[in-house]
């Protein structure tokens, strides 16, 4: 890889052992990528917080290392734009969730020392929902796969999927390896999804986005006849991309930033892959992740990715002055930004009061600590990942009848079969 004077002498040390391994990581993973440069980078998503395996008892050993590397980073200063990723542990989940104290002091160690080096602690899944909105060609270095096809697809920005050295190491030098969805040529749509059934829901778009995950692989989707979704709509149809496959981006004809039309989605070539998304398909979709065995329901979860404002709004309305089924526990996941919202108008009361609880920083799924025998959720990726990861049955569904479900302790079916 071609380095200029100044990233080569960051590489032979100049600037010290911690910032030369940085430059390291980036130099190694760009030349295995195939990348000739490192290019300017203005907006990074790091995951900076105590590892998620401990909460399993794993051990002491990878908190000390995950505390070494962030002590070393959080020494030197960002260079751009910084928010940071959920966290693992967390201080007001420790009661709900018995979070090892060791982690819960070491999270508050780490909070303290990366907000002094200038990152931003948003502690979110969804940094677009709190205010990292970076604009149309901004060159990005995000963790967190759905938020990155968020970032590439409906804002037009720029970021290969992240891990937390790489990230790290572009927050502290401004720079990412020029490789993949980076270049023009990486970024045109070579699967056509057409639309061919009403998206009723949020969830229905999360249902196009896993079918369409499922089948792209490492190709990259555009809608066709698509309506225009809301940033709800958006934010789930994205994340249901990123867990049904390895989709780092998408195009809706006529809706996001680099596919005014079909054509220019696809670059003005015919599609690899052709496919229908109907009614058939959006059942299908549900149907694959519902492996329910009953219809009584143990917990509800909400908020995959972290609730919008407006998500948050729309819950409390159809709680207030309402109770949870007997034995039935709704999370509500967001960014504390979000809560901090929710709390000054009154809806965090009113989730609460409904016997709810406002999970924020993190989601039941991420802390592993949850006990659950049957969830519903709104969330395509948290029902992908939680059969395995809390090992629960799970049903997918609208948010509707989540909250439903949430109230009577039974699920029924919102309308998707
Ligand atoms: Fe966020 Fe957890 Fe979903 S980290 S994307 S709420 S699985």
């Amino acid at each position: 890889m071609e380095l200029t004077e100044a990233q080569q002498q960051i590489l032979d040390g100049a600037d010290g052992p911690f910032l030369a391994m940085c430059m390291r990581w980036l130099v190694e993973w760009g030349e295995a990528m195939g990348a000739r440069r490192l290019v300017p980078c203005a907006n990074t998503h790091a995951l900076v917080t105590v590892p998620g395996n401990l909460v399993q008892g794993a051990g002491q050993k990878p908190l000390e290392k995950t505390l070494e590397l962030l002590r070393s980073a959080c020494q030197h200063c960002v260079a751009c734009h910084s928010t940071t990723h959920i966290t693992f542990a967390h201080d007001e989940q420790y009661d709900e969730i018995e979070m090892p104290a060791d982690q819960v002091a070491a999270q508050q160690e780490i909070l303290e020392m990366a907000s002094e080096a200038g990152f931003l602690m948003t502690y979110t899944c969804a940094p677009y929902v709190v205010g990292n909105v970076p604009l149309k060609g901004e060159i990005c270095a995000w963790t967190e796969s759905s938020a990155v096809v968020y970032a590439n697809s409906i804002l037009g920005a720029r970021t290969t999927r992240h891990g937390t050295e790489s990230a790290i190491a572009a927050a502290l030098l401004g720079v990412v390896p020029e490789f993949g969805v980076l270049l023009d040529e990486n970024r045109k749509a070579t699967l056509q999804v057409d639309v061919a059934v009403p998206l009723r829901s949020t969830t229905d778009w999360g249902a196009l986005g896993y079918f369409a995950g499922k089948l792209a692989g490492l190709h990259i989707p555009v809608f066709n006849d698509a309506p225009r979704p809301s940033q709800d709509d958006a934010k789930q149809l994205c994340a249901a991309l990123a867990s049904g496959g390895g989709v780092n981006m998408c195009h809706i004809a006529g809706v996001t930033p680099e596919a005014a039309t079909l054509s220019e989605a696809l670059g003005g070539e015919a599609p690899k892959i052709h496919a229908t998304f109907g009614e058939q398909e959006l059942r299908d979709t549900y149907g694959q992740l519902r492996n329910h065995s009953g219809d009584q329901i143990d917990t509800v979860i909400l908020g995959c990715p972290h609730a919008s404002f407006q998500e948050v709004a729309y819950i409390a309305s159809r709680l207030r002055g309402k109770k949870l089924a007997d034995g039935v526990r709704l999370w509500v996941c967001m960014a504390y930004a979000t809560r901090a919202a929710a709390e000054r108008v009154g809806f965090a009361d009113a989730i609460k009061k409904a016997g709810g609880y406002v999970f924020v920083d993190t989601c039941p799924t991420n802390s592993m600590l949850v006990q659950a025998k049957r969830i519903v959720t709104a969330g395509f990726k948290q029902a992908h990942y939680a059969r395995g990861m809390i090992g629960a049955e799970v049903i997918i569904d609208n948010t509707d009848a989540c909250i439903e479900a949430a109230l009577t302790g039974r699920w029924t079916d919102g309308g998707t079969n």
